[in-house]
């Protein structure tokens, strides 16, 4: 099983990080965190070379990061609330899935064969008005061939209570977790059907 998470915060030991670290020690196999804020990752500029081409022609670390997208089993995007949105860094980031999009739009090119499942964490310090968060997040792993029910676990109002004393959703990771596993021991078991 391998998970690939997002973490769109730039706090080291933040909320965001603080319940990624938590679902991380929970799951079997291969776990890969891509933090937003240090990936060395350039914003798309809209060049159209993807227009007519597979991948991207910036040689940064997004060429691994296609490569991680593409043999994931899970795909989780966590981040803080910013301005109702996700944070400018991990959008920026983000913005390089523009390739799969172009690829599928004008050369009938599905750019990432394996379907996967995903899950959306978001924290926010006040009430959150997390709508274009989420939406965002559920758009962009839709982008990576997300498919099914996606869960939203969010812990808001950290301002005044830090995610990791948001019982509630401390229990929501670990029930991910277990669902994430349940889910990969299925998969598993079918294959030998
Ligand atoms: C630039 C900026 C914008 C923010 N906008 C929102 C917001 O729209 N809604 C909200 O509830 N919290 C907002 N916050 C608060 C953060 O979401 C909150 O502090 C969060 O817990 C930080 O997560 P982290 O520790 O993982 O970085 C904002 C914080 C910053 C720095």
């Amino acid at each position: 099983m391998k998970t690939l998470i997002f973490n769109g915060s730039p706090r080291p030991k933040g909320d965001t990080a603080c319940l990624v670290e938590r679902l991380r020690q929970a799951l079997p196999g291969e776990v890969k965190e891509i933090r937003a804020y240090q990936a060395q990752v350039k914003p798309c500029v809209d060049c159209r070379w993807c227009w007519t081409h597979d991948g991207c022609c910036i040689p940064d670390a997004m060429q691994q990061i296609y490569e991680d997208i593409r043999e994931a089993d899970w795909i989780v995007i966590a981040s803080p609330v910013y301005f109702s949105g996700l944070t400018g860094v991990l959008m920026a980031m983000m913005s390089r899935l523009q390739a799969f999009y172009t690829a599928r739009r004008f050369r009938q090119s599905e750019p990432v064969q394996k379907p996967k499942q995903g899950a959306i964490l978001l924290v926010g310090g006040g009430e959150g008005s997390p709508k274009y968060a989420e939406s965002a997040a559920r758009m962009l792993l839709r982008g990576m061939q997300v498919q099914g029910d996606i869960p939203v676990l969010m812990s808001l109002d950290t301002d005044h209570r830090p995610a990791r004393n948001d019982a509630e959703v401390c229990a929501a990771v670990d029930a991910l977790a277990a669902q994430m596993k349940k889910a990969e021991c299925t998969k598993s078991f079918s294959f030998f059907d």
